[in-house]
């Protein structure tokens, strides 16, 4: 692992086409000065950033993700394209927070094509909490091995967390303090994204970490860094569901 000196961090960069992309074209005209890190990838708008997208670029390696939008409101394909965007990147957020990465590695700005100086600036914040987070896995205390099984945990779960949000967590009526209101200090939206979100999540982590061989259940806890508790009440549902088989201590999986 590189000294905190050698550290040359990755961050993939998502811009859209039509505001922030031109926001890094103008700050690379005027000669505004940031640090290397960004690895761009254009899209046509911030709502299309899917949220593989997000965890994937961690896989391949990336210690930070920036998605860069147009304004809100500025959207030029549907004048909602950028709250897909915003409620994208709080979901992220929360998946990532939940699988011990730290939830600061991500980073979603409005920067318009004439904001070259703030697209700057933004890269500018993200390379001081780059510096300060280290490569991934170094301030979250995991080895590479444990962060890709824990991103692939989240991975197979975006089929099912996009039905989700469009079911089950989109606004009525979307602005952007109300996502604030709803993805965070709200214990009744918590407790729903706990039940359909994250607890899915954890039940795939224990799949994945039992699936090549039988494990005992404190392993699969200190492993995962899990209570054990809560992975009891995970198994309990998993042997429900026919996918686990537990003797003694030991947890098989029988069924994915
Ligand atoms: S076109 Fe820029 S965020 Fe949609």
């Amino acid at each position: 692992m590189a000294s905190p000196n050698e550290f040359k961090p990755i961050v993939v960069g998502f811009l859209c086409n039509w505001c922030c992309y031109g926001g890094a074209d103008l700050a690379g005209v005027s000669r505004f000065q940031y640090p290397s890190h960004l690895r761009v990838i254009r899209q046509m708008c911030s709502g299309r950033v899917d949220l593989e997208f997000i965890l994937r670029s961690f896989i391949k390696g990336a210690d930070g993700v920036f998605v860069g939008g147009c304004h809100l409101g500025d959207c030029h394909y549907n004048p909602e394209g950028n709250y897909d965007a915003l409620g994208n990147s709080m979901i992220a957020k929360r998946m990532l927070a939940h699988i011990g990465i730290n939830p600061d590695r991500l980073r979603l700005e409005w920067v318009s094509a004439g904001e070259g100086n703030r697209f700057a600036e933004v890269q500018n914040q993200i390379a001081t909490v780059m510096k300060q987070l280290g490569p991934l896995g170094s301030s979250e205390g995991k080895s590479s091995e444990e962060m890709r099984a824990a991103l692939q945990a989240a991975i197979d779960l975006v089929p099912y967390i996009k039905l989700v949000e469009r079911e089950r967590f989109r606004l009525p009526v979307r602005t952007e303090e109300n996502y604030h209101k709803q993805y965070e200090g709200n214990p009744e939206f918590d407790a729903l994204f706990k039940h359909m979100v994250l607890d899915k999540l954890s039940m795939g982590q224990i799949v994945g970490y039992a699936r090549s061989q039988s494990v005992a259940v404190d392993q699969i806890a200190g492993g995962l860094g899990m209570p054990l508790p809560e992975v009891n009440r995970h198994l309990d549902v998993l042997a429900q569901r026919g996918v686990v088989k537990i003797e003694g201590d030991q947890v098989q999986v029988v069924a994915v």
